[in-house]
């Protein structure tokens, strides 16, 4: 497993693989037939978490309705959307760069519009128009809807906006356009918004309230992207294990509300064949129910991301993460006591407020006990409105921060090295997932603990989306490299 100072939830959507606030170029979506706008085309970039790219799917699949086809090349689009994240500054400093690349785009082309969707459009709002005088439209997470209705105000030189959060939208309805996909896996949003106010964090305000998608609209997605070849879902939420969905759209289902560890045991059910993953669990939030229910079924992968963020209590309780460095460690003991062969991965922050060398420590120590597979890791950034910032000052120097990271990720990279060691010699089933990056002679597949695994394809006549046994004869920090067993 990688351990680079990557964002978790950031996915480039053609491999699978997560990247720092990273975009894509998306892939050809045409227009629908009688199109009330024939021959325009739009182009999305992506930042931030899977969400955001689950979004972006939405997003595609409400142009489409409208006429718009996709463009790969900005160059040729009519209408340029950056689908946006606020979770550190670094983020938004990405997109203000990107928006002054696309301003010379606009000065040749004066009638292409440039729309901001997501995080940052909710966090800043109409500033963005003011700050950045080539954007035409800012649309937050909620009001992608209303997107048609903006292109037009847009069209007409107006400034268009719609920023406001609700407590009800979950897109259950929409049927998001796979973009950059390779077939096999697929992101699937459960839910939407986050009701913890962790102190550090942005994204209750740029996503609102929390609230689930109906279980029988999850349950029909996932299953139409079995019947498609699909043969991997991860179920996407900020707080996976507070799932509390209808079971049906209509509202008197309510009362027989489904709670994530039966939402699983739903989807896995749909066929042995289709892999079940989910991102991301709150510790405080994943229960023995989960953890049963994971154990029962050979097809929900045995893996969880479970972020840490600091190995110290003292800095938990500013965090405001509501559980302690025992009480977390407690739960790792019960998940290996349920699934022994669990991957667990993790996220961490370095230097949050007032972080002394000690509490910096107790983050080593902790990561060293849970033997992570893999973490994600950065060093704190405040975010105005948040409460740490309203309430703690961000007093530990930068070069600090950057050096206690660089220890975090010396020791990650141990960790990730180790625990591949563990696997040498061990057989696994591996869902093939398409060529490895290096050799179109290797297929690139993951075990069921998410590791990746590269074996030589050799005589054998498997294809993207085949389960295949392997057996692993060596390792690097990232990879387990393997040889296919009948
Ligand atoms: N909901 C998930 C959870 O509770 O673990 C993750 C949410 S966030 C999109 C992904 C990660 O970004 C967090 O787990 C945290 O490690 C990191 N993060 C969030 N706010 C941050 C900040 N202000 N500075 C640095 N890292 C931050
Ligand atoms: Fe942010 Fe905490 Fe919610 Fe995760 S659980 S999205 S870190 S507030
Ligand atoms: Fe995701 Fe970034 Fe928003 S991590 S929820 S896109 S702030």
């Amino acid at each position: 497993m990688t351990t680079e100072l990557i964002d978790p939830q950031a996915v480039g959507a053609t491999t699978g693989k997560y990247h720092d606030e990273s975009r894509q170029g998306e892939a050809y979506v045409p227009a629908t037939a009688g199109s009330n706008r024939p021959g325009k085309k739009f182009y999305i970039e992506s930042y931030g978490c899977q969400m955001n790219f689950a979004d972006s799917e939405i997003v595609a699949s409400i142009l489409q309705q409208e006429g718009f086809g996709a463009t790969a090349n900005h160059n040729e689009a009519d209408l340029v959307l950056l689908n946006t994240c606020s979770i550190r500054e670094k983020a938004e400093q990405t997109v203000r760069k990107r928006l002054t690349e696309f301003r010379k785009t606009k000065e040749k082309k004066p009638d292409m519009l440039v729309g901001i969707l997501g995080c940052m459009a909710e966090r800043l709002k109409e500033k963005l128009l003011q700050e950045e005088k080539l954007v035409d439209l800012v649309v937050g997470p909620d009001a992608y809807r209303t997107l048609p209705s903006l292109i037009e105000e847009a069209e007409t030189g107006q400034k268009a906006v719609n920023v406001l959060l609700s407590r009800e939208e979950t897109y259950a309805d929409i049927s998001p356009i796979r973009l950059n996909s390779n077939g096999i896996t697929a992101f699937v949003s459960i839910m939407r918004g986050c009701n913890n106010m962790c102190s550090f964090c942005v994204v209750p305000f740029t996503r609102g309230r929390e609230r689930s998608r109906d279980a029988a609209s999850i349950v029909a997605e996932c299953t139409e992207l079995y019947e498609r070849g699909f043969r991997e879902v991860t179920l996407l939420g900020q707080n996976v294990d507070s799932y509390h969905g209808p079971a049906a759209p209509n509202p008197e289902a309510m009362a027989a509300a489904v709670n994530f560890a039966q939402l699983l045991a739903m989807v896995a059910n749909i066929s042995p064949q289709l892999r079940v993953r989910f991102s991301t669990s709150h510790p405080k939030d994943i229960t023995d129910e989960v953890l049963h229910t994971m154990a029962r079924y050979h097809n929900i992968c045995k893996y969880i991301h479970l972020p840490v963020q600091s190995g110290s209590s003292r800095v938990l309780q500013l965090m405001n993460r509501t559980y302690s460095r025992e009480w977390y460690l407690a739960k790792v003991d019960r998940i290996r006591a349920i699934m022994p062969e669990c991957g667990i991965s993790s996220d961490v922050i370095t230097g949050f407020c007032t972080e002394t060398e000690a509490d910096h420590q107790d983050t080593l120590s902790l990561m060293a006990y849970c033997k992570y597979d893999m973490s994600y890791m950065y060093f704190y950034s405040e975010r105005p409105g948040t409460l740490a910032a309203r309430r703690f000052a961000d007093d530990v120097p930068e070069v600090v921060k950057k050096r206690r990271l660089s220890e975090i990720v010396a020791l990650q990279n141990q960790l990730s090295l180790q625990s591949n060691q563990q696997d040498l010699g061990k057989r696994f089933e591996v869902l093939i997932e398409g060529d490895s990056k290096r050799s179109a002679d290797d297929w690139m597949g993951r075990t069921s603990h998410s590791k990746v695994v590269v074996f030589g394809k050799g005589n054998h006549n498997h294809q993207p989306g085949n389960y295949v046994w392997v057996r692993v004869h060596d390792c690097t920090q990232a990879t387990l490299l393997a040889t296919i067993e009948e």
